[in-house]
């Protein structure tokens, strides 16, 4: 392994400073998109969600209160339990130093449905962790108040995650009150198993996700369940100044019941591993790993491990989407080399390649048919030397390699704190890994990538107030899909795409979103999924080649007429950030760079108006794809001079001529007073023949 190379890498990251990544197509403000909200007034921290498909319910873990919504729209509660830090409980916490007003509270941290009839969840109960359960039919707590220690941690401030598998909580977090000795447990009533407390097993980790992936259920060889664990830690591998961290996946077996005389208690099963998600031309390594998502789909052969880093010095704002196979994992724990520690001068412990002979059975696999044939039914008789080693070398020196050997997505000036993907069959068959990506500023990212590129197809602002987006789910249902994101200040729900925001064929095509496509009967940009079924005639292109649209050009002009040496403000709203504008002045490019005009992000102005300037404005999008421009016109404005001998023309005087529509006059009076109008004033109030009021009639 090429530490040394490794090493000087990272030390490089500073220096990179390109541009990255591809730009949203559309950003979607937050009041743009029909989102809905859950969030209830002196209620915070909603930081832990748990979708229940059969019941169509969705939990909402939230500071001190467990709430029950409807999944379909989260809007309507239909439970909420209180959960309190007792009095007591909460001025031992402060005697200790705790806030007692913010970190001496109970923060819902584990929601986990154990069965049909109840939930299991955990609080940080004023720093003394506590389990319960939740009937769900009186949505009411047993008052079990079990021991949470291993389960949850004491300070809200501390990593967490947790996967209920056949009722049993596996979880990742830290086990004293100071959040010092990390732990990877399992909490069962016959057979509770926990991770060494040893540097070699788990190093100042920070937990971001567990999942159960399943055997294959037609396999022969008796493979087990494995639970993964995804953390970042502080690397022993390397030596650096200053700490390095490292983002790792965790395994275990399910049947896993420790050893007998060695481990006893603890895992004979835990292994972990580096992951890899850099790209090495230039120079660049992301080793935070935020989230995870793994995606299991029936028309994939194997689950796809999904996750989003940082570098750790991110000093330029990067983020990246890497993907695993899940073959690829499991190579490297079943047939990887392992590492070891070797001590060299000075008590000082180097890790290098374990290069000797390795025990069978080999130390830390499931135990499966084939493993030890028929004298290791259970890890309770594994051989002492298979215990030993395990115990000694947890990490493994081969590291997982992400597939295609680079990032799925990067992208610059944006952090990435959570990802879900869907699996989406396009009209045409073909399959794509949809990515919702959740940023630290409230926003969540649409994007798809394909061989040849990344395409960011929307960033829609979840919420306004521009906090992280802590959890991410995603309902599994077709055509009722919904994504649901938790944090601090509330719940939000919203549809997995906004076709019918797209109001053009080329539009809806350009989109190259997935799940949206073109119905020319009704000339309306549709939800694939949300149609009973498929229109022969439907048009969609995920490559974004919109040359089979047939969009009508838009008719009926908006007529203006103008004063002399007034300014005209001619609309034009464009959303694609892909898309360039082009004005065209009876059938000529406008050189909008001239003094005469000005081109705002939503308009085109025009100064000083003359007889010169009557005639057609046309306002084109031209959007480049591959090479192939499409442009479509989004506006038409007809502009005629008039001679309106000295009017005085002022907010007030709107009632002018006869012909103008009293609805548009007034709406066109409070842009006039805007603050856009008023800049332009003072910018010209010099030029005594501008008039910066102008009389706009609407024929
Ligand atoms: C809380 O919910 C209301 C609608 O019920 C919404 O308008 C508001 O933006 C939400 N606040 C936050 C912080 O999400
Ligand atoms: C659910 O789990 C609880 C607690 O372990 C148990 O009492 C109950 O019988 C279980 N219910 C079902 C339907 O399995
Ligand atoms: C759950 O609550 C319902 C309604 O109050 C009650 O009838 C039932 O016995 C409870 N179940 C358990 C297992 O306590
Ligand atoms: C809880 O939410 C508040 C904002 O409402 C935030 O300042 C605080 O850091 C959050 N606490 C935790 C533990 O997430
Ligand atoms: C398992 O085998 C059955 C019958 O042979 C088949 O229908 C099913 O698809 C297989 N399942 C998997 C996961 O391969
Ligand atoms: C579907 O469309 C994409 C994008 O244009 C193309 O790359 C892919 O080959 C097409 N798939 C099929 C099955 O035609
Ligand atoms: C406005 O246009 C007239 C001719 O149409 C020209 O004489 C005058 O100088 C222009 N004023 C400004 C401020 O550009
Ligand atoms: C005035 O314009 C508005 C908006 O364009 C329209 O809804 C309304 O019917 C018009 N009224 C008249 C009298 O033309």
């Amino acid at each position: 392994m090429a530490l040394g190379v490794f090493y000087a890498v990272w030390g490089l990251l500073l220096e990179v400073a390109i541009a990255f990544g591809p730009v949203p197509r559309i950003t979607w403000e937050h009041r743009e998109v029909q989102l809905i909200h859950f969030n209830e007034s002196k209620v915070s921290n909603y930081s832990t969600l748990l979708l229940s498909e059969d019941k169509n319910v969705l939990y909402v873990g939230a500071r001190e209160v467990i709430f029950a919504l409807n999944a379909v729209n989260i809007a309507e509660k239909q439970h909420e339990l209180h959960w309190k830090a007792a009095e007591d409980k909460r001025t031992k916490c402060a005697v200790k130093g705790k806030s007692e007003q913010t970190e001496c509270r109970n923060y819902v941290r584990v929601l986990q449905q154990l069965n049909d009839t109840f939930l299991y969840v955990c609080g940080t109960n004023a720093f003394q962790p506590t389990c319960d359960y939740v009937n769900l039919t009186s949505f009411e707590l047993g008052g079990k108040n079990e021991d949470g220690k291993g389960r949850c941690p004491f300070d809200p401030a501390q990593s967490y995650t947790s996967v209920m598998v056949d009722e049993e909580l596996y979880s990742g977090t830290s086990y004293n009150f100071l959040g010092s000795e990390p732990i990877i447990s399992r909490h069962s009533h016959q057979s509770p198993l926990r991770t060494e407390y040893a540097i070699p097993w788990l190093n100042e980790p920070n937990f971001v996700f567990a999942d159960v992936i399943r055997a294959d259920q037609n396999s022969t060889d008796g493979e087990d369940d494995k639970i993964y664990f995804f953390f970042t830690e502080v690397s022993v591998e390397y030596e650096c100044i200053g700490k390095l961290m490292i983002p790792r996946i965790a395994r275990v077996c399910k049947r896993d019941q420790g050893g007998l005389r060695i481990l006893q208690k603890k895992w004979t099963s835990f292994l972990k591993a580096r992951l890899i998600c850099t790209i090495p031309d230039k120079n660049l390594i992301f080793n935070v790993i935020n989230d995870v998502f793994i995606l299991k789909s029936p028309t994939l052969k194997e689950p796809v491990i999904y996750g989003v880093f940082t570098p750790q010095l991110n000093n330029v704002g990067l983020s990246a989407v890497c993907a695993y196979s899940l073959s690829t994992v499991e190579e490297v724990f079943s047939k990887g080399k392992y590492m070891q520690s070797a001590i060299v001068e000075q008590a000082h412990t180097k890790w290098v390649r374990y290069n000797g002979e390795i025990p069978n059975p080999r130390p830390g696999a499931c135990i499966n048919n084939e493993a030890g044939g028929s004298s290791y039914m259970s890890s309770l008789n594994l051989p002492d030397k298979t215990l030993q080693f395990v115990r000694d070398h947890p990490l493994m020196d081969d590291s997982v390699t992400p597939m295609g050997d680079r990032p799925r997505l990067v992208k610059q000036d944006v952090k990435y704190t959570q990802i879900v993907v869907d699996r989406v069959r396009a009209l045409n068959g073909t399959m794509y890994d949809v990515m919702f990506i959740g940023t630290d500023r409230g926003a969540v990212h649409k994007a798809i990538s394909y061989e040849s590129g990344m395409h960011i197809i929307e960033e829609t602002q979840f919420f306004p107030d521009f906090e992280p987006v802590q959890t991410l789910l995603l309902s599994s249902k077709t055509g009722r899909k919904y994504l649901f994101a938790g944090s601090n200040s509330g719940v939000v729900q919203s549809p997995v795409a906004f076709c019918d925001k797209y109001t053009t064929c080329v539009d809806c095509v350009l989109a190259r979103d997935p799940y949206c496509a073109w119905k020319p009967l009704e000339a309306s940009c549709i939800d694939i999924f949300k149609e009973a079924e498929i229109g022969r005639n439907w048009i969609q292109n995920i490559g974004g080649d919109a040359s089979s649209c047939s969009d009508k050009v838009r008719e009926n002009p908006l007529q203006h007429t103008f004063k002399h040496g007034s300014t005209a403000e001619l609309k034009c709203s464009q959303k694609s950030n892909l898309a360039q504008v082009v004005w065209k002045f009876k059938d000529d490019v406008l050189r909008v760079e001239s003094p005469k005009y000005r081109l705002l992000e939503k308009a085109l102005l025009i100064f000083n108006l003359s007889e010169g300037d009557s005639g057609v404005y046309q306002c084109l999008s031209e959007e480049k794809v591959k090479n192939k421009k499409f442009s479509q016109v989004l506006a038409k404005h007809v502009l005629e001079l008039k001679k309106i001998q000295h009017t005085m023309v002022g907010p007030t005087a709107a009632a002018a001529p006869t012909e103008v529509n009293e609805t548009v006059q007034a709406s066109n009076c409070q842009q006039r007073q805007g603050k856009r109008f008023l800049a332009l004033w003072e910018q010209n109030r010099n030029q005594e023949e501008l008039t910066p009021t102008i009389q706009l009639v609407t024929l």
